[in-house]
């Protein structure tokens, strides 16, 4: 009889979409296989290319009980949800029954299955309007301004009792700004509003509508708000080593994911300029409720416990895969244009 091996496999919730995309290919690419579930909501199904694809909700508890028993996944990642801060505050019921309950749905049908780890997509957004320029550590006091971070914060606590009753071993990983795409060009960033910097600047230079900067009057060396962007290859990376400390046995951490490095919207915008050769058509607005002058986050903990050092994100790699990916998708969407013309 030949020897049968099987790949370990993950299960990820939310894989179709951005960062969850990336994160399926880096796990492919080291041998273990991912199982994507997701409800097309916001992911594209041109990402679904590195494992099975279960369409369906992070709610639907009997799929995520067959798709377990299927598989036999040795972990999961949530990254599956809803995340617009601005649309949460109008709409804050979508936010509570996606990022909260359905999301509990989800962690009690991976209990049930047996599933003893999972890695949790947070975001910066915990902390609140940070007024102080120094980079943020995790024990810093959170303090949510939209019903997003709140429902973030939420779920880490709900992730914290888990533990204790379940036994459900957890990486809360606090996301800052992601950015970029594939450096093989296979996927990038594709929502839809688009809502991110530096994939609306590479519209406005591709001829799009023109790119509002929000305050130029904050206390930064050029007016304009500070952001710590990370590349979505080195969140992704991220995930892989924060699922690896679980199966080593490590114990459960909430991290920040971010470079230390802040870049202003006057920076970013220059870069793509230079990346474009194209200028970026701007128009001015005043600063947005809630928006921090500066949000940098203090990723030693993540270094130290992880391993986990960031590789593309430069804002020049950041901004030259993400033009590349742009330039790509404009030219297919040109192409599908003159085709139905
Ligand atoms: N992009 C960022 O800068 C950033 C920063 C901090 C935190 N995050 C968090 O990271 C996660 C991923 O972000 P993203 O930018 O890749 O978003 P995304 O919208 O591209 O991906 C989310 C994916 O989840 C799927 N999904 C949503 N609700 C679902 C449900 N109920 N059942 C099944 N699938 C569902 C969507 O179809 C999509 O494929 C989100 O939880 C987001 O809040 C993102």
């Amino acid at each position: 009889m030949p020897e049968t091996y099987s790949f370990p496999k993950v299960l990820i919730a939310g894989g179709a979409g951005y960062i969850g995309s990336h994160t399926a290919k880096l796990f492919y690419q080291a041998g273990i296989v991912p199982v994507v579930l997701d409800n097309l909501s916001t992911g594209n199904r041109a990402a679904l290319r590195f494992g099975p694809f279960y369409e369906g909700s992070i709610a639907d508890s009997r799929l995520i009980g067959r798709i377990s028993e299927q598989h036999q996944p040795i972990g999961a990642i949530l990254f599956a949800g809803a995340a617009y801060v601005g649309e949460s505050t109008e709409n804050p019921r979508k936010y509570f029954r996606n990022n909260v309950s359905d999301s509990i749905c989800f962690l009690d049908a991976i209990v049930d299955a047996g599933i003893r780890r999972v890695v949790f997509s947070s975001s910066c957004c915990v902390y609140g309007n940070v007024q102080e320029s120094i980079s943020i550590r995790e024990d810093r006091a959170t303090a949510p301004l939209s019903p997003y971070g709140e429902t973030k914060l939420f779920l880490e606590k709900v992730l914290r009792w888990y533990g204790s009753a379940y036994g459900l071993q957890s990486i809360c990983l606090r996301y800052f700004n992601a950015a970029g795409a594939d450096t093989e060009g296979e996927l990038g960033e594709l929502h839809d509003p688009e809502t991110h910097l530096i994939p609306l600047a590479i519209q406005a230079a591709l001829g799009g509508k023109p790119l509002r900067i929000f305050g130029t009057d904050y206390a930064t060396p050029d007016g304009t708000a500070i952001r710590d962007y990370t590349h979505v290859t080195d969140l992704a990376d991220g995930h892989l080593r924060a699922l690896k400390h679980l199966l080593d046995g490590g114990e459960s951490l909430t991290l920040n994911l971010g470079t230390g490095i802040g870049h202003s919207v006057r920076q970013v915008i220059r870069a793509v300029e230079q990346q474009a050769g194209l200028a970026v058509p701007i128009n001015y607005g005043p600063r947005r409720d809630g928006d921090a002058p500066a949000l940098v986050a203090d990723p030693s903990r993540a270094r130290e416990v992880l391993g986990w050092v960031p590789e593309y994100s430069s804002l020049e790699t950041i901004v030259s895969t993400a033009w590349r990916w742009y330039r790509e998708v404009d030219r297919a969407s040109h192409c599908a244009r003159a085709v139905a013309n």
